[in-house]
């Protein structure tokens, strides 16, 4: 049994002062002032003056294993999920071999087993000849489907293949970005060679606003629960904000990067293709819009697109350097540091980072401090400050584009399934692994 004294708890809305009582089988037991928990706890926390968050719950994580354990593994990915506060994440299927068939989810969940130190879910990849397989498939966090070529080699953009798929009855999730401009742009500027500007041009805003437009299209013509990626463009956020008045079924969900970044920044010209992402780093006005649609509710949820890529990949050219950047570690200190900032309320960050993920994919015990739940628990300390470095990085690629960058608010301790598993930015106990989670309807 573990017992956390005396941290801040959301209750009905306000943050009051209470303990949380964690039972021997990981979940919470009782919460209320510390004079009522007066128990046989055989360890205790004291975490005066901290804040207890639901653990964070990152639905959009690419561990690399099978295949690409070069640039990270369920291991690695998990120890800088915990590090960052993050208790839960899905992985994604573009590994090598992609997770396009159930008897491949079945070594993946192998693997996950082994190793990963947080909690897990899986999304499965979509192909254009896979149907069969994605009907079969049990407990998956949702089908990813790429409408637009990104890292790995999945991709569907056949009109009848793709009403299949959103018709699949499965919740879907896109990487929405138009392939056919895609590829005339890279015709077009096949010449250049000017890293996140560059990416900008060709992965242009129209060109996202275009294939989600067409995902949203098709999701309602099957009513399918659908979830976009890594929304990036003030375009986006328009059509996200309209359609969903009367699409309750969608959802959606934006990356650190693109809140905190922009692709004509100082940072993203000295990191170069370190910050090559699909989709690219935007411009002021999108980044803009992506805060005001965070406000509005618009936006789901926080998701990482954790995509780690080693240097020596990185620093190839343009044209081979691989696109994607780590995030799962610096996700809720960039995020505390909004909160101390003014620029969103803690409350709402608990619902971007792990209320809202909770209740969009269905995921059973999680996203809310209370009896009964899975005591997977975050403490932060809002008044600490700490610098970002490459060198603190847990990731295999050991680089992150925010070193360097000073937050307020740390993550000072990460609980998962009742278990102590990092505190201080150390990683505690290694030993203990993480569950797989269920889901509801999928
Ligand atoms: C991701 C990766 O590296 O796997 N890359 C990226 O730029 N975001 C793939 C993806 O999610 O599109
Ligand atoms: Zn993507
Ligand atoms: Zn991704
Ligand atoms: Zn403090």
């Amino acid at each position: 049994m573990l017992l956390i004294k005396n941290c801040k708890v959301l209750v009905n809305g306000e943050f009051l002062e209470r303990s949380i009582l964690v039972g021997g089988n990981g979940k919470i037991t009782k919460i209320g002032v510390a004079s009522e928990l007066k128990s046989a706890a055989d360890e205790v926390i004291d975490a005066t003056g901290k804040h207890a968050l639901p653990g964070a719950i990152d639905v959009h994580v690419h561990c690399r294993e099978p295949g690409m354990t070069q640039k990270e593994d369920f291991l690695t990915a998990s120890k800088a999920a915990v590090a960052g506060g993050v208790t839960t994440i899905f992985d994604m299927p573009n590994t090598k071999p992609a997770t396009t068939t159930v008897a491949l989810l079945e070594e993946k969940r192998k693997l996950a087993a082994a190793k990963c130190i947080v909690n897990y879910g899986f999304h499965f990849g979509a192909t254009a000849d896979n149907l069969e397989e994605i009907k079969k498939v049990l407990n998956i966090a949702a089908v990813k489907v790429y409408m637009g070529s990104s890292t790995g080699n999945l991709l569907v953009t056949d009109e009848k293949a793709l009403n299949d798929i959103f018709g699949s009855g499965k919740r879907l999730m896109a990487h929405a970005e138009n392939e056919a401009m895609i590829k005339a742009n890279e015709e077009k500027y096949r010449g250049d060679s000017d890293g996140a500007k560059l990416h900008l041009k060709i992965r242009e805003n129209s060109a996202a606003a275009k294939e989600v437009e067409r995902a949203i299209a098709i999701g309602r013509k099957h009513g399918t629960r659908l979830h976009i990626c890594h929304m990036s463009t003030k375009e986006e956020t328009a059509i996200v904000a309209a359609a969903k008045k009367d699409y309750k079924l969608l959802s959606c969900e934006v990356a650190p990067h693109h809140l905190f970044l922009t692709a004509d920044s100082e940072t993203a010209t000295k990191l170069g293709n370190y910050v090559k992402v699909n989709p690219p780093l935007r411009l002021k006005e999108d980044v803009a819009a992506l805060w005001k649609a965070i406000n509005e509710g618009v936006v789901d949820m926080i998701a990482t697109d954790h995509a780690p890529h080693l240097r020596e990949e990185k620093e190839q050219g343009y044209w081979n350097a691989p696109s994607g950047v780590p995030g799962l570690q610096t996700m809720l200190p960039l995020m505390l540091d909004a909160v101390n900032k003014g620029r969103v309320s803690l409350q709402q960050l608990i619902r971007l980072t792990s209320e809202n993920p909770a209740a969009v994919f269905g995921i059973k015990g999680k996203g809310k401090l209370a009896v009964g739940m899975d005591a997977d628990i975050t403490l932060v300390d809002m008044h600490k400050e700490k610098t970002i470095k490459n060198d603190d990085m847990l990731s295999k690629c050991g680089w992150t584009p925010f070193d360097g960058w000073k937050v307020k608010g740390i993550v000072a301790a990460t609980i998962v399934n009742g278990n102590v598993i990092c505190s201080d930015g150390e990683i505690a106990e290694e030993k203990i692994r993480g569950k797989e989670v269920m889901f509801n309807g999928n």
